[in-house]
Parts: structure tokens; sequence; C-alpha cells
């Protein structure tokens, strides 16, 4: 498959430095891709033969000036345009407006080119028209990343769920907040346990989003619309961060509860409540023992009752994860 990459920030360089670490391991599964270009906010590199992930990662790092396949000025748009491919996978910033993602997917998709992405504005802004242009092209478009990294959310429910109705979702959905939080309770400052999460790299390109729940409330948007086939808005969601979340940390510990920026997706009658807030939980619920920068998910079903699952966030090399077995997906079901 040839793979087009728009976005060589965190992620896009986590899956260029997966899919040379691990070669071998994606050859041996029957994965068959190749890069064949790379879109910075620069320029892009191509190479239609396919592009060597160390040579892309050593030239993002150094400069673009001295890589002859780098062309500087044509745009990851002219790219997704002109340049054959099956995949375009889109890596740019999520943004209130959806863009540039939203304009990348929406040409990739009406040029008949699947496309996975970790991008949620696009999605946000316009799940809908997205998802339908796909089916009338006959091309995928998966996002599993774009919902707590590689926690398996969508391939979950989508495989183990099918026949079964689903209620509520509660979700630690956003890394940077749970560490944050975890950090405090041991005494840490805010502030100091935020400036450790943008070195990780796990917060948003503007860390605001994380801190102010809007992360978690666009990721609010994208279950309510892919899991409760809704036509959700951002503005429906209820929600506040945890800028000032100190004293609520200090008055759970008296009573040996933990806080947790809970998301939460419920059905009241036809209508779908959608919130994000810090609560106080018990040290008992499954969501307590979800700590550091690590994400977890609880669904009810109807018939299933409680699904749990969890896992371990260290960094974007998690997302990109995702991103690659969306790619691998893509390959089985074509
Ligand atoms: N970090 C995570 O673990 C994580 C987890 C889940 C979802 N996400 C989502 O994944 C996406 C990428 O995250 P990230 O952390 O990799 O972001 P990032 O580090 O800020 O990187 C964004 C990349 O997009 C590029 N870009 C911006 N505008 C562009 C344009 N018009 N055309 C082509 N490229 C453009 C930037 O180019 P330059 O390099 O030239 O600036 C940069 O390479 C975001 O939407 C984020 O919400 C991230």
């Amino acid at each position: 498959m040839r793979i087009q990459l728009v976005g060589l920030g965190n992620v896009g360089r986590g899956l260029l430095e997966l899919m040379e670490d691990e070669k071998e391991l994606i050859s041996s599964r029957g994965l068959d891709v190749k890069v064949v270009s790379v879109s910075d906010s620069e320029g892009t590199a191509i190479d239609e033969g396919g592009l060597s992930p160390l040579d892309v990662l050593k030239h993002k790092k150094l400069g673009w000036k001295t890589f002859n396949k780098f062309v500087e000025g044509f745009s990851a748009l002219d790219a997704i345009k002109e340049i054959k491919s099956d995949v375009v996978v889109e890596l740019t910033p999520s943004t209130p407006s959806g863009e540039p993602g939203l304009s990348h997917i929406r040409t990739a998709l009406m040029a008949r080119k699947n496309v996975v992405t970790s991008n949620k504005s696009p999605l946000v802004v316009a799940y809908g028209e997205l998802v339908k242009t796909a089916r009338n092209k006959h091309v995928h478009l998966l996002y599993e990343a774009t919902v707590a990294a590689h926690v398996p959310v969508f391939c979950l429910t989508c495989s183990c769920f099918k026949v079964d109705e689903l209620l509520k979702v509660e979700g630690i959905l956003n890394a940077t907040t749970n560490f944050i939080i975890g950090e405090m309770e041991k005494g840490r400052s805010f502030q100091d346990a935020l400036k450790e999460a943008i070195r990780a790299g796990w917060a948003e390109t503007d860390y605001r989003d994380d801190i102010d729940g809007l992360d978690a409330a666009r990721k609010v948007v994208i279950l309510a619309n892919s899991l409760f086939d809704q036509d959700a808005r951002l503005e429906d969601v209820r929600v506040k961060g945890i800028v000032d979340i100190e004293p609520m940390i200090r008055e759970a510990q008296k009573s040996n509860r933990r806080i947790k920026l809970i998301s939460e997706i419920s059905r009241n009658r036809n209508k779908l409540n959608m919130i994000v807030e810090p609560r106080q939980i018990s040290i008992d619920d499954p969501l307590a023992t979800v700590n550091q920068g690590n994400m977890g998910v609880k669904f009810t079903f109807k018939t299933s009752r409680e699904i749990f699952v969890s896992a371990e966030f260290n960094g974007c090399r998690q997302t990109a994860y995702a991103v690659l077995n969306d790619i691998a997906k893509i390959q089985s079901l074509s």
C-alpha cells in the first residue's frame, strides 16, 4: 500500500520510528507499506519508490535544505491531489475550525483514498459529512487514535458488541490531565506537572485544550457520533477543566477518594447527556486504577453490562501504534 503522511510532529515522527524499528515484525504480519510522500507545514518530501523513514527523520531534524527529495512550498493538499496513493495518514494539529486537517481528509476521500487519522477536530466539525463521503466513495475512514490513543475503543465496540446496546460510556480520555492530577495528589504543583507532560510530548499542540477539558470534550463528540449514532456538537458538551482543582484534590484525600477528569456520555430517553468534569470517585471504581498518563474507558451495555478497558500510555509512540494498526486494518479490509 502506498501511504502519504501529513504532519510530522510527535505522532508522525513516532509512526516513522515505529515503522523503522519494527519493520521485520510489520512485514512478517503481511503488512506491505511504502511511504510515497511526507508533508509538514513547509512542504513535501516525495519518492514514489518509497521514502526511507530514517532519511526523513534525519532531515526533519537537521532541516530540509539538504534533502533533494523535499519540495518546499508543495503543500499537503497538492500532494494529496497529485501523488498516487492508497492511504492518506492525517496527523496535523486539532484546531477549532478543523483545518487544515478537514480539507486534507475531504480531498483524500473525494479522490477515493482511504484515510487514517489521529486528528480529532475534522471529526468534531464534520463527522457525518466525512463518514458519508467515505461510504459513497467506497473507501475507509479510520480514527482509533483520536480517542484515548491505543486504548481499543472503536475496534472493541464494533467487533465484540455488534448486537448489544450501548447505554453509557465513562472514561479518562486525556493523558495530560490524568498525569497532572496524579502528581498533584502526590504534592507536586500544577505548573510543574504540566511542564513535564508538555516535555513528554503528550500535551496537545495548545496545552490549554487539555487543562480546560476541550480535548476530552472533542473525544466525547466523536464517541457520541460514532458509537451512539448522533449528530453531536462540541457546544452540546458540558465542560469543566482542571485549572482550579487543588482544593478538590485535598478535600477528596480526607475521605480516601480520588479525583479524576471524567468524560461521560449517557442516554436519557432520546437525549444524550455529554459531560466532561473533575469528579470525586471511590477507590473501588475501576477508573480509580487508571494512574499517571494512562487512560481507560468503562462501557455499560444492555446485555454485556460493564466492560472496562485501560492501557498504559507513556508517549506518542502508542498513538502512532494505533495509527499503524488502522493502516494494517485497511490492508486487510481492501
Ligand atoms: N501526541 C499524542 O500522543 C496524540 C494522541 C492522540 C491524538 N493526537 C492528535 O494527533 C495530531 C498530531 O499530534 P502531534 O502531537 O503529532 O502534533 P504536533 O507535534 O503539533 O505536530 C503537528 C504536525 O502537523 C504539521 N502541520 C501543521 N500544519 C500543517 C499543514 N497545513 N500541512 C502539513 N502539515 C502541517 C506540523 O508541521 P511542522 O512540523 O512544520 O510544524 C507538525 O509536523 C493532533 O491532532 C493531536 O490532537 C495526538
